[in-house]
């Protein structure tokens, strides 16, 4: 098992370039097999989460390549509809498959999904959706089989703005004759994001970030190249550990208007923010602000994925804040991590109190999931002395190379393994296995 050893107190500085965005390279990787020719996809980061895309890929019978930050993905021989329940536990994300293999295949069999535990993260409005386009579902709570029974409604109505579930949907209807329509749709930007994709494939799909989107279908798709948009949520985060820290950085490769849910926050926190074309400087103030009341919600709504760093950087306000948490009902698993730290939070079921506090002291604490690990990563930063951050395979998720990126700005975190640590030191090996026999 991996750690993270963080010496804090040093003021974040420099250049922080951001990468490709974790929930746009996802649910695109998975439309590449609605291609039966190649996808060229420029700005992949290098994430657990995307290695265990391509294993999926791979196993459908895609062929997939990395140069660098490009991977290149031929779905000619895409030949299977399964995916086993080893690769669909992975992750959540896993369940935008569904839908990309009924527009393939016209047939998909696959298994419930795992992934961070925020919540109960049902998929009825997926099921509900595909159902009404004319799939048949067969579920028995833990496997699906799913097939193309029947010409569908014209029109599916979401009763919340899932993103899954609208990019399930889209991708489902890219064949399908006449036109469909997604009412309600969720409107993040990866959603616009994929369907630029699936359009520069020959797709026909307008109306992507508003609240309706028609799908005009086409009889096939071409061989593509995108990009992929910056990730708002890594420019968050790097944003928070700039501002706890009492630093001043530059992100490059940022999309402003991505980024506007969030700026008012920083704002009211006190940085200073200095925007350029593609780059944003912020500025952290001596000490941060209280923010009277963060309340996530569906894009343009102050994102859920943001909400863990965030509270991180208010433990150290000069007041009272709260954060009010709509989207998922568990996901304040971060809030005793960063109380370890000496933070003064109150949580009552989806409200956070959060009681600014002057300083942070060292601790030990674990990653409860991929934000709320970037979250005491972020605690860790400003505490003086030394910390130690588990469960880090969470972060791997969803940060290429956290640590290489936060010691380019000054910080000090450094990536330990439990083994090679005991190899090293066998008085430490007797420890762990005293403390083993302990706990046994
Ligand atoms: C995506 C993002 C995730 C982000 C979330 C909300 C990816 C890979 N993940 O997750 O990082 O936090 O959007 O912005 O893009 N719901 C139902 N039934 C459904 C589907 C969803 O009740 O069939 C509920 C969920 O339990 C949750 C809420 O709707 O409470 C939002 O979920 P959704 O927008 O679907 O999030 P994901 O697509 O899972």
């Amino acid at each position: 098992m991996e750690y993270f050893r963080i010496n804090g107190l040093t003021k974040l500085s420099g250049d922080a370039y951001i990468h490709g965005a974790k929930n746009s390279v996802l649910p695109i990787l998975a439309a590449s097999i609605l291609i039966k020719g190649e996808s060229v996809i420029h700005n992949c980061p290098q994430l657990s989460d995307v290695d265990n895309t391509v294993k999926i890929l791979e196993h459908l019978g895609a062929r997939v390549k990395r140069e660098g930050k490009t991977l290149i993905v031929d779905s000619s021989s895409v030949n299977k509809y399964d995916i086993p329940q080893r690769l669909m536990q992975e992750m959540r994300s896993s369940i935008i498959f569904l839908g990309a293999l009924l527009s393939r295949m016209k047939t998909a069999r696959l298994y419930l999904p795992g992934g961070c535990k925020i919540g109960l993260r049902p998929i009825d409005l997926h099921l509900k959706g595909l159902s009404e386009l004319g799939y048949g579902i067969e579920s028995d709570g833990s496997s699906l089989f799913c097939s193309y029974s029947n010409k569908g409604a014209e029109a599916v109505v979401l009763s919340f703005p899932s993103v899954g579930a609208t990019e399930n949907l889209i991708l489902a209807s890219v064949f399908n004759e006449g036109k469909t329509r997604i009412i309600n749709s969720a409107r993040e930007p990866e959603i616009e994001d994929l369907c630029e994709f699936l359009n520069g494939a020959g797709a026909k799909i307008k109306g992507a970030g508003s609240t309706i989107i028609e799908i005009e279908g086409v009889a096939s798709l071409h061989s593509t190249e995108h990009t992929v948009i910056p990730d708002r949520i890594l420019a968050s985060t790097i944003m928070c550990a700039a501002a706890i820290t009492g630093g001043s950085v530059r992100l490059n490769n940022i999309r402003l208007s991505h980024l506007a849910p969030v700026l008012s926050v920083f704002n009211e926190a006190g940085c200073k923010l200095y925007a350029g074309d593609s780059s944003l400087v912020i500025k952290a103030p001596k000490r941060i602000r209280r923010v009277k009341k963060i309340e996530t919600r569906p894009y343009p709504g102050f994102p859920t994925d943001s909400q863990a760093m965030c509270s991180a950087m208010l433990t150290l306000s000069n007041g009272v804040s709260m954060i009010y948490e709509t989207i998922f009902e568990n996901r304040f698993r971060h809030m005793p991590e960063l109380m370890r730290f000496g933070a003064d939070i109150t949580v009552q079921d989806r409200v956070s109190v959060i009681n600014g506090v002057k300083r942070l002291k060292p601790a030990s604490a674990c990653c409860t999931d991929l934000r709320g690990g970037a979250a005491v990563v972020i605690a860790a930063l400003s505490a003086q002395g030394e910390s130690e951050i588990r469960d880090i395979h969470h972060i791997d998720r969803g940060y290429e190379n956290f640590e290489r990126q936060l010691n380019s700005l000054g910080a000090a975190v450094k990536r330990i393994s439990d083994e090679k640590e005991k190899e090293g030191n066998p008085k430490q090996q007797q420890t762990e296995s005293e403390r083993r026999g302990q706990s046994a």
